[in-house]
């Protein structure tokens, strides 16, 4: 797993892994900030984790080469983006390719990018929420694995978006990770299909 931040959807991941509920092992944890609270989530939990600080490489190819040296220790399978907040290299991406995973607050293809939850506001739209993808070398564009919506409300502010849309991942990207490692998952010139089709389960509406 690779996290820059306060690692909320890391914690889904370690308590599915806890309770059984999500068959996958966290072979490690990867920061590219120092002492930030996803590392401890790590610590705590008992998982390996290590900060590579972003800073101290003179390029993003020599950083993701690091990063890669330490996943290929870890005998990594796949590569899930908790709130990592650093573009990765064509060259890394090609080498997890369909084994990288990243979760974005919008409803893709729509809002790429920053900001989303202020932009979506601004634009009067009726609806948002969060996409699990797979990552591809172009940024927020890869195949959508599930989405999770909710309904804009009158007094929605950007924060309570980022809450609502929060808890929405929290749901989103275990389910997600679950299909993943139960091989139930396949990319196609399609999209992403869910055990050979595309399904429903794929497109959740939340309050
Ligand atoms: C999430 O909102 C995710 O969509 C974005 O970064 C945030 C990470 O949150 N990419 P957390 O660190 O998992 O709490």
């Amino acid at each position: 797993m690779l996290v820059s931040g306060f690692g909320s959807n890391l914690q889904t991941f370690i308590d599915g892994s806890q309770t059984g509920d999500l068959p996958i092992d966290i072979v490690g944890v990867i920061s590219n900030k120092e002492g930030v609270y996803g590392l401890e989530r790590a610590r705590n939990a008992g998982i390996p984790e290590r900060c590579i600080p972003h800073g101290q490489f003179s390029s993003r190819e020599t950083f993701d080469r690091s990063l890669l040296t330490q996943l290929r220790e870890w005998q990594a399978e796949l590569v899930v983006l908790a709130g990592f907040m650093r573009i990765l290299s064509n060259g890394f991406v090609k080498h997890f390719e369909n084994r990288l995973i990243n979760i974005h607050p919008s409803l893709l293809p729509n809002y790429t990018g920053l900001n989303t939850h202020q932009r979506v506001l601004e634009d009067s739209e009726k609806s948002h929420g969060a996409s699990v993808h797979f990552v591809i070398p172009e940024l927020d564009k890869g195949p959508v694995i599930i989405q999770g919506k909710l309904k804009i409300n009158s007094d929605d502010t950007a924060e309570t978006l980022q809450q609502r849309v929060h808890s929405i991942e929290h749901q989103i990207y275990p389910l997600a990770i679950k299909w993943f490692a139960e091989g139930r998952l396949s990319v196609t010139a399609d999209g992403v299909l869910l055990d050979g089709e595309k399904s429903a389960k794929q497109v959740i509406t939340f309050n």
